[in-house]
């Protein structure tokens, strides 16, 4: 039997822009709110999550969504950019695939669709001949750390960044993609 998770690269239209919105919406929500005050969530999330915003990532030639899928109900995605300079010294002549976000809703988390996700972005970042997958991640995000990690991924650097008016520290993570292995 065929498995009942379809990943896909969603086309770029005002449904789609609609439906990764409230996606990201819903999963940011559900990954940080505990964890930071409700204004500083409600600014954050007014200024990454529209139809619009969502719209424009998608017809950007250096973005990537991969959107999961179970039975036609959205569970999960992952936004990728090319060219990423993440964790790079100015004069490095790396070619980099940044995971920008991955995420899973709530009620998936654990089942493999993370996994199956990554799997995705890697075989993507080979096919385009990139040196190394990056990304970043809260300091104190410990699930989604030890998942890269099990990846291969290897902390490289940090940065900040900014949750409404909160600064918060990221550290950069980075895969390098010979001898690929996860
Ligand atoms: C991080 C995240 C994407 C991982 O996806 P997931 O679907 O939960 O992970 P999977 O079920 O595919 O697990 C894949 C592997 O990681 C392991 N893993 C998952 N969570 C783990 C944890 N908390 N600690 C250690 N290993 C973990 C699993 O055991 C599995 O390994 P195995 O196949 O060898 O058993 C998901 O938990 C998530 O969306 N979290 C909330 C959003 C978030 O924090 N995103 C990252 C922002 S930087």
């Amino acid at each position: 039997m065929s498995s009942p998770l379809r990943i896909s690269i969603p086309k770029a239209n005002l449904a789609t822009a609609t439906r990764l919105a409230d996606l990201g919406r819903q999963t940011f929500s559900e990954t940080f709110a505990a964890t930071n005050t409700p204004a500083d969530m409600a600014a954050y999330l007014a200024t990454a999550y529209s139809p619009e915003l969502q719209l424009a990532q998608l017809q950007d030639p250096a973005a990537t969504y991969l959107l999961a899928e179970m039975q036609g109900q959205a569970v999960g995605y992952a936004l990728l950019a090319q060219h990423s300079t993440l964790g790079l010294a100015p004069e490095a002549n790396a070619r980099q695939l940044e995971i920008k976000q991955l995420y899973i809703v709530e009620d998936w988390i654990g089942t493999g669709l993370g996994k199956a996700l990554m799997r995705r972005a890697l075989d993507i970042a080979q096919a385009d001949n990139c040196t190394a997958v990056v990304l970043g991640v809260w300091e104190h995000n410990e699930r989604a750390k030890a998942f890269y990690q099990r990846f291969g991924f290897r902390e490289v650097g940090e940065m900040e960044f900014k949750l409404g008016d909160d600064v918060q520290r990221d550290l950069i993570y980075r895969k390098g993609l010979a001898g690929r292995a996860g």
